[in-house]
This record gives structure tokens, C-alpha cells and sequence, in this order.
């Protein structure tokens, strides 16, 4: 079983460049599948899950060819609309092919996801916007089976909450919809913004990206286009934390600092310099954090995906911190972990306090999920001793060479 070593006490200082964002490539490849023919996607990150989605579209006859930081999918004119359990059990994600195979094809057959380290994971919005649509539901044998008679049919549709993969799903059916599809409440987060981006140069027609109103207009078909994937804000904003909280001096280029504009707003007032740029930011970290409270909400509030990093950076702070998470049902399930390391965190219900404490000494933990495993991570370069993180599987769905990219700004990490 391979792990990381990370040893705390250095300082990390120095420039990386963001990579593509996991969160949009995802979505990008299979939107892939509403056009038969020849797709070219740029700036992909060389991360697991990249690596599973292609697989993905792989069992539905797609072929797929891999250059550095880019990927060739050619998509044939009947895909087979499945998505095997083997590969949804290991990337929930998979579960947004269910709006372009029913376009695409009239039936999609996807394995129900379930709940995975993050929570129950319900997709109930997903179904009840393309039911209202006009597709109809049966669940067989642990898999979802979804049929449509002709097209899918352009209607309003109302959120109760701004899912990203709801409003992805919806915005894939109502592409090759007949009529007019209104997304309302729709979720607004970048990633969001870049999908719909490559879609309408693909020939949909679809207005209000970014906002909570998105309206699409559907269209007979779309083709094939180079698409670049837009940069990772997760990755830039861990990259960040990294900085923080070993009291160094890092700069992440390559990057809109506007997609991560609250979460460094909260690491100033954490006692961090922040400074900002066109397509770059620096954070320097203080000698030890500042309490602060937040609450995770979605785009373009405190993003879930950045809070056990920030929480591992408050776990050193001077006070008490009070965390509120509203995106996830059982997103501390790591901070066991940090505890272990010396941390001093309670949770009540979805809030966590952390009380600061002066040092986190290393030892064996285990990563949990993409972020958690992040966080851990982080926490190691920060604590006295070495930190030895299990199941690093978890960071590489999410980071390329996590390990290589700190160790270049100084951190003594390696691999076993
Ligand atoms: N939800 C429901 N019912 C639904 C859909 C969602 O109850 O029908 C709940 C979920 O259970 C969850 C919350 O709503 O508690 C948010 O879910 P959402 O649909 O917004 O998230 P997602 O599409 O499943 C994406 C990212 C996550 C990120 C969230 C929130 C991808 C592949 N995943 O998930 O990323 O945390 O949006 O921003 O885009 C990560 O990168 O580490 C990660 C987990």
C-alpha cells in the first residue's frame, strides 16, 4: 500500500502554475457525448478521475487517445447508453452521462451511485427535473433506467437547492431539447460557466451562465470542438493553504483569483497577506493563524471543497474558530484524524469549533477523501515530526503529482 511521508518544518516558497480544474474536465468530457465525431479537450489535468470518466465513456463505444495535458475523444454516432457499476461506485461523477445518453440516445442505463465519504448523495434532482422534461425512471437491479419517447421536452424547472450536477444534468438535457428549458435556481459555480461555454461552441444555445437563471433553447444537433479546460481554483486555493500554514511565501499563477475571491478574503483575516493579480495570487502566511469563522455555501460563497484545508490551517490559529458546513452530511469525518495529530476540534451537528493549539506532532493518519487527504497532508507540513498519510489514491483523483508540486516549493515529502 503506497503513502505519503511528509515531514514537517519548512517553509514553503516559490511559483506553481494551476492546472486544469477536475470539476469542469469531468463535465467535459462526457458533454463530449451530445456530438458525434472528433473532440479535443486542452489543459487536462493527468488526475485519476480523468482516468475513470475516460473509462466511462469508453464502455459506451467512445474512443479515446491521451496526449500531455490534452485528450482526443472521438464519440460514435450510437453510443451505448450504460454506465457499468464497477465505475460509478468509483467516481460518482459518472452519474451526469444520465442527461446526455437520454438525449443522445432515448435510454440511458446508470448504475445508482449511492452515498460515498461525503454522505447520503441523493440525486432525486437530478431525476425530478428530467422526469418534468419528459423521461421516466424505473430502478432495476441497483441500476437506474431511464427512457425518453422521442425528445426530451424544454419546460421550467425549479431547484430546491443550486446542485451542481443537477444543473448539469438539466443543462445536458435541454441542449438537444425540444423548445425552451429554464433552469431556475440553477447553480452558478465557474466550472458551471466553462461547460456552458464549451456547449455553446458546439452550437447550443443556452443564456445565463453564471447566473441562478439559466434558459436553453434547443437545438437539432451539435459538433465537435477544441475545447480548454479552465484553470482549478480547488487546486490553486489548496496550493494557497499550503503557503499559509507553514508560514511561507507561495504564488500560484495561471489562476482567476476572482473564482476564490471569499475564500481568500477569509485568509486575510486569518492574518495572511494576500496579494492578487490578473491570473495570479500570493499568500504569505503569518507565524500563526488568526481565528476566523465561515460556512460553506455554494458559488460564490466559502466552497465545501476548501474547508478541510482552511480547517487544518485553523487547527494552529491563536482562538477558537467556528466552522458551519452546509453543502455535505458528514464532510468532518477526517478531522479524527487531524485530532490525532493534536488538533483540538469538536463537532456539533454541522458545525465544528476548533480551538487553536501551538503545534500538530506527525504520525500515521488516513485520507478519507480528495480534500480531507489534502488537508492532511497539509497539516503534515505544518506538524513536528513525520506525518505518513495512507490511501493517497484519494489525492490523486483530485491533484496531479501533489507530492512533486510540493516538494518544489520546498516541502520534504516523498512517495513510498
Ligand atoms: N443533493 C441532493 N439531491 C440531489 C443533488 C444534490 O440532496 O439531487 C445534495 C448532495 O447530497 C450534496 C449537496 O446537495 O449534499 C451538493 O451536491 P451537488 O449536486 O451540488 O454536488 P455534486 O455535483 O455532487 C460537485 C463536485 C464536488 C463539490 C460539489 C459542491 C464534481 C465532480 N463534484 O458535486 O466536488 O463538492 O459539487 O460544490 O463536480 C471534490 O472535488 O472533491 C468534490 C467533492
Amino acid at each position: 500500500m503506497s503513502k505519503i511521508l511528509v515531514e514537517g518544518g519548512p517553509r514553503l516558497t516559490g511559483t506553481l502554475r494551476t492546472l486544469g480544474a477536475k470539476n469542469a474536465v469531468l463535465k467535459e468530457i462526457v458533454s463530449t457525448l451530445l456530438a458525434p465525431g472528433r473532440h479535443h479537450l486542452t489543459n487536462v489535468p493527468s488526475i485519476l478521475d480523468v482516468e475513470l470518466m475516460a473509462r466511462v465513456l469508453e464502455h459506451t463505444g467512445c474512443r479515446i487517445e491521451h496526449g500531455d495535458h490534452e485528450l482526443w475523444i472521438v464519440v460514435p454516432d450510437e453510443p451505448r447508453p450504460e454506465a457499468p457499476i464497477e465505475l460509478v461506485r468509483q467516481m460518482r461523477a459518472s452519474i451526469v452521462v444520465l442527461g446526455p445518453l437520454l438525449a443522445r440516445c432515448g435510454e440511458a442505463r446508470v448504475a445508482l451511485p449511492g452515498g460515498d465519504d461525503l454522505g447520503a448523495r441523493p440525486i432525486e434532482m437530478h431525476m425530478q427535473g428530467l422526469e418534468q422534461m419528459g423521461a421516466s425512471f424505473e430502478l432495476i437491479h441497483g441500476e437506474l433506467v431511464g427512457r425518453i419517447d422521442g425528445r426530451l421536452k424544454g419546460t421550467e424547472i425549479e431547484l430546491p437547492f443550486p446542485s451542481v450536477g443537477a444543473t448539469e444534468n438539466l443543462i445536458f438535457g435541454g441542449v438537444l431539447a425540444e423548445g425552451e428549458t429554464v433552469i431556475v435556481n440553477a447553480a452558478r459555480e465557474p466550472e458551471i460557466q466553462d461547460l456552458i461555454a464549451q456547449l455553446n461552441s458546439m452550437g447550443a444555445d443556452i443564456r445565463g451562465s453564471g447566473t441562478s437563471l439559466v434558459t436553453i433553447t434547443g437545438v437539432e444537433g451539435l459538433v465537435p470542438v477544441e475545447h480548454k479546460v479552465l484553470p482549478d481554483r480547488l487546486e490553486a486555493g489548496t496550493y494557497a493553504v499550503a503557503g499559509a500554514i507553514t508560514r511561507g511565501d507561495v504564488t500560484v499563477t495561471g489562476c482567476h483569483p476572482d473564482h476564490l475571491r471569499m475564500e481568500l478574503t477569509k485568509l486575510e483575516a486569518a492574518g495572511c497577506e494576500v496579494e492578487r493579480g490578473n491570473g495570479w495570487l500570493r499568500v504569505i502566511g503569518p507565524e500563526r493563524p488568526e481565528p476566523i469563522d465561515f460556512a460553506t455555501l455554494p458559488y460564490p460563497g466559502f466552497h465545501t471543497d476548501m474547508q478541510p484545508q482552511m480547517v487544518a490551517l485553523l487547527s494552529l490559529s491563536t482562538g477558537t474558530s467556528v466552522i458551519t458546513e452546509n453543502i455535505y452530511d458528514a464532510r468532518y469525518r477526517y478531522v479524527g484524524e487531524l485530532a490525532r495529530m493534536g488538533a483540538d476540534i469538536s463537532i456539533e451537528a454541522q458545525h465544528a469549533i476548533i480551538r487553536g493549539v501551538h503545534g500538530l506532532s506527525g504520525c500515521p493518519v488516513l485520507a478519507p477523501d480528495i480534500r480531507a487527504g489534502a488537508a492532511l497532508v497539509l497539516a503534515g507540513l505544518a506538524a513536528e515530526g513525520v506525518t505518513e498519510v495512507s490511501n493517497p489514491s484519494h489525492i490523486d483523483r483530485g491533484y496531479e503529482d501533489f507530492v512533486g508540486r510540493l516538494s518544489s516549493l520546498g516541502a520534504r515529502i516523498e512517495r513510498s
